[in-house]
């Protein structure tokens, strides 16, 4: 494909449901900025996504506005960026229902988030649930993306993006890019703070367990403080030491230095000064975050039109494949007259 220069593209999505944690953005959206520099970054705000489980209409908008303010705060730059809503799209939902003629149901049912969201709702098992890897597919194929930066979670179904993209092509001729992972060089995976074998996440039932990217100072102290530890009192990165390990982690990215640096730093102190300290330091890191965001928020002006520009731009790209998706499997195309 086409591009005006010659990086490769790098595509990534956030639901807008809730509030993102503070895993969300070490492991996420903290790496974004740099990327921009080194790909042709395309950075969408998976609202189609977030109906698969309900969402008071209200608070999906404010999220929505929310979340493109925080990719903004974080650092992304919609000069260098292509920074877009979803379903300002239509090109995601029209590849989605094209891919959803060569997916076998089998494959869908076998995906364990799927899986998982049958337990975790299940007096709500839709369509769009079981669907939403092919629509996720469709993000990613349309953009001709060459790397999809993935945490664990969503390894499956950026697999199921390849067997897609490679089944189409094989079937109607080359149409798709078949997409990579994009692994991260600092590979932070941060855990919840009451269960550090779980990851951090922003639907735990327990408010302790995460931090929130909108928690003030006094939240984020007091959840440090309350973060579990491991027994013995040494401060180390382990495998038998998840809680401290993670508060290392953690420390690490926000205090700008190493897990090993940080270990030397936290030689012989308690495991109480250490969450003291962890502490402080992501209430430095987020402030600035923050303070940012807020000012952005409020600048309804200035999202809307990020949001017209980008879906402006992603529509471009976007429409040029489904074109030749549609002509490949044999639609006649739509003349103007
Ligand atoms: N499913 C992803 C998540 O919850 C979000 C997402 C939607 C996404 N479309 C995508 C991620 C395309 C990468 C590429 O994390």
């Amino acid at each position: 494909m086409e591009t005006q220069n010659e990086k490769k593209i790098l595509l990534s999505a956030v639901q807008p449901s809730g509030t993102p944690t503070l895993g969300n953005y070490i492991g996420a959206l903290a790496n974004f900025t740099k990327l921009q520099n080194d790909y042709s970054c395309i950075f969408s705000v998976a609202d189609l996504h977030s109906i698969t489980v309900p969402q008071d209409p209200a608070k999906l908008r404010a999220n929505t506005y929310d979340l493109l303010a925080l990719y903004l705060a974080c650092g992304i730059d919609p000069e260098k960026s292509i920074l877009f809503n979803q379903s300002h799209v239509s090109a995601h939902a029209e590849l989605a229902w094209v891919l959803n003629t060569v997916t076998y149901v089998g494959e869908l049912n076998r995906m364990t988030q799927f899986k998982a969201k049958c337990q975790s709702h299940a007096d709500n098992i839709n369509m769009g649930l079981m669907d939403y890897p092919v629509l996720m597919a469709a993000d990613i194929l349309l953009y001709q993306t060459e790397l999809v930066p993935v945490g664990a979670d969503q390894k499956q179904h950026l697999e199921l993006a390849r067997d897609l993209a490679l089944r189409f092509n094989n079937r109607f001729g080359e149409t798709f890019r078949v997409p990579e992972p994009y692994i991260a060089k600092t590979g932070a995976r941060v855990m919840s703070l009451a269960e550090p074998d779980k990851k951090m996440s922003k639907s735990d039932a327990n408010v302790n367990a995460f931090i929130s990217m909108n928690d003030d100072p006094d939240a984020i102290m007091r959840k440090f403080k309350r973060a579990v530890t491991d027994s013995g009192s040494e401060i180390r990165f382990g495998q038998d030491k998840p809680g401290i390990s993670n508060l290392l982690t953690i420390y690490a990215v926000c205090a700008d230095t190493t897990v090993e640096q940080a270990e030397l730093e936290f030689a012989g102190a308690g495991y109480g000064t250490f969450k003291q300290r962890v502490g402080e330091a992501v209430v430095e890191k987020l402030r600035p975050i923050q303070e940012r965001k807020q000012k952005i928020a409020q600048d309804k002006a200035y999202l809307t039109k990020i949001l017209a520009e980008g879906a402006s731009a992603a529509e471009r790209i976007a429409y040029k494949t489904l074109r030749k998706v549609y002509k490949k499997v044999g639609f006649v195309p739509r003349e103007r007259m």
